[in-house]
């Protein structure tokens, strides 16, 4: 059930009846109470993470120094140790295995140095960020150092970032572990700056999509952005519930109009006017049921994550207003649940969409596209610069390239070839697929202008992208990224759980394209 909203919040922090009829307020305060079911969401801050001591700059402190051990250096490195770090080393069997760590004890029996072991010196990816991130975890109380012999500058500010991501903790439903306090001496040349603002981008779109669809709603979703919004001055509103209709997202409104928490689409803007104009849309559907097309248990259980697209949209924004790159910032999402009530959309309902494309619905479980697309439209009127979305939009990229890579799709070849190049730099990666429009008549409808889904059972993330492609005309880079946002297993410094794919490779890109 929809709650009959027709707010709009403007920038300042007030909000002003649309239509002007006060009577409404009140009106819906009695709906509100009379049709919201449930329980009400936890009142909840967004980054949740507090921030840790995790650096320390002086270089006389006394630290404890780590060393870098490959498994296929091991023996050479064996023969040149003293033989009690010998036998220690033989009897704790290390061998420089990967994310393997070993104390070595001094005279004392306190640790005199740490042991990471790298694994294999095979593939470029066998130091990065995530090789160090593991361990803040494993390490006691202390303060350390890299001995960074053989360490390139680069190799250490991947470390010192993942010292960084690796302290991340999502402890908000759970007793916390006591905190204990372990410092890296930050690696000459790392710019401390910029691994913060990494960390508290990723911490924010981990706690965003982390915590469950019962307290993010699409109204705590939009609150987040706002906070965002807040904290770096940008002018912002909100469109909500029923003044989606009169302000033209039809789309958002349908896919979002049987959760009792109203629809919306929050639209920010940063930055100065002259600078290029990049834009960022983010799906933020806070819980996909599947609609009326319901999905089978299995499959949606993981799907609070389903406004992860949104969570990567406001990491990338923190980013890039935080290091004030030279860009007018727009930030666009729609905050929704695809939910079940009798006010539901269904498959075969024709909706009328922001661009003025009917769009016939063959499946309710296609909401993704849906609400993107009004965002989309929105963002294209202004012709911006560079236009990026980030969106769980499709099973059928996981299908194609699992969990760990997440789909980019470009109508910019020389931007799709920057965009994945830069991304394997930062150990985010992501890869090409094609727009391929020998396939786009398949999203024929007989009844409307475009079909949301395909009838043919292949290339299922082409078709999220091409139906996408038909709301943008005048960006003149547009980039569709179709990701997971999820841990599938545990590695260090990547717990199962969120993960704001593509967050790090397009600021990185931001940064190369516009950065003075
Ligand atoms: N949110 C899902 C896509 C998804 C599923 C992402 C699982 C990651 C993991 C999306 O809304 C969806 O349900 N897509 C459908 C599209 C289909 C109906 C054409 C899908 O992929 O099955
Ligand atoms: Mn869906
Ligand atoms: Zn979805």
């Amino acid at each position: 059930m929809i709650v009959r909203e027709r707010t709009i919040a403007c920038g300042d922090g007030r909000s002003y009846v649309h239509d002007g009829i006060h009577a409404c307020i009140a009106a819906n305060v009695a709906l509100r109470s009379h049709l919201v079911s449930g329980s009400a969401p936890r009142p909840l801050r967004f980054p949740d993470t507090a921030r840790e001591i995790m650096f320390f700059t002086d270089e006389t402190a006394g630290s404890t120094p780590i060393h870098f051990v490959y498994e296929d250096g091991f023996e050479g490195w064996f023969g040149q140790q003293d033989e009690p770090t010998r036998n220690w080393t033989a009897a704790n069997s290390f061998r420089g295995e990967k994310n393997k760590v070993l104390l070595i004890p001094g005279p004392t029996g306190k640790p005199q140095r740490v042991l990471l072991g790298l694994g294999r010196k095979s593939q470029r990816e066998d130091i990065s960020c995530w090789s160090a991130s593991g361990l803040p975890d494993r390490l006691p109380e202390g303060r350390y150092h890299l001995e960074a012999s053989g360490l390139t500058a680069a190799d250490a500010k991947q470390f010192a970032l993942g010292w960084a991501y690796g302290q991340y903790r999502f402890d908000r439903y759970r007793k916390a572990l006591p905190s204990k306090s372990v410092e890296l001496r930050l690696p000459r040349g790392a710019d401390l700056a910029e691994i913060e603002r990494l960390r508290a981008a990723t911490a924010l779109a981990r706690d965003l999509i982390n915590t469950p669809a019962n307290d993010m709603t699409p109204e705590t979703l939009a609150n987040a952005a706002v906070a965002v919004a807040r904290r770096f001055g940008c002018r912002h509103r909100q469109v909500i519930g029923e003044a989606l209709l009169a302000e033209r997202f039809p789309a958002v409104h349908a896919v979002g109009r049987a959760s009792s928490v109203a629809p919306r689409l929050v639209d920010m803007e940063w930055g100065d006017a002259s600078h290029p104009k990049v834009t960022i849309v983010g799906k933020g559907v806070c819980f996909d049921t599947g609609g009326l097309d319901i999905k089978p248990g299995a499959s949606m259980l993981l799907m609070k994550k389903d406004m992860g697209g949104a969570a990567v949209a406001l990491a990338v924004a923190q980013a890039v207003m935080d290091a004030k790159l030279p860009v007018r910032l727009r930030v666009i999402i729609p905050a929704v649940e695809n939910a079940i009530a009798g006010n539901a959309f269904r498959p075969s309902d024709v909706l009328s969409t922001r661009k003025g494309i009917s769009v016939e619905v063959g499946n309710t479980d296609a909401e993704g596209r849906l609400i993107l697309c009004d965002a989309l439209a929105l963002a294209d009127e202004e012709k911006p610069e560079v236009l990026i979305d980030f969106a769980t939009l499709t099973g059928a990229a996981r299908v194609a390239l699992g969990p760990e890579l997440p789909a980019v799709f470009s109508n910019d070849e020389a931007a799709a070839a920057e965009i994945v190049k830069t991304a394997h730099a930062e150990f985010d990666p992501v890869w090409l697929l094609p727009l391929w429009s020998g396939y786009d008549d398949e999203l024929s409808s007989k009844v409307a202008d475009v079909n949301n889904v395909s009838s043919s059972g292949f290339a299922g993330a082409i078709f999220g992208a091409l139906f996408l492609r038909r709301f943008v005309s005048d960006a003149k880079t547009w980039l569709h990224f179709d990701l997971y946002g999820w841990n599938s297993k545990d590695r260090p410094g990547r717990p199962v759980g969120a993960e704001p794919q593509c967050a790090r490779a397009v600021y990185a890109y931001l940064k190369n394209r516009f950065a003075r």
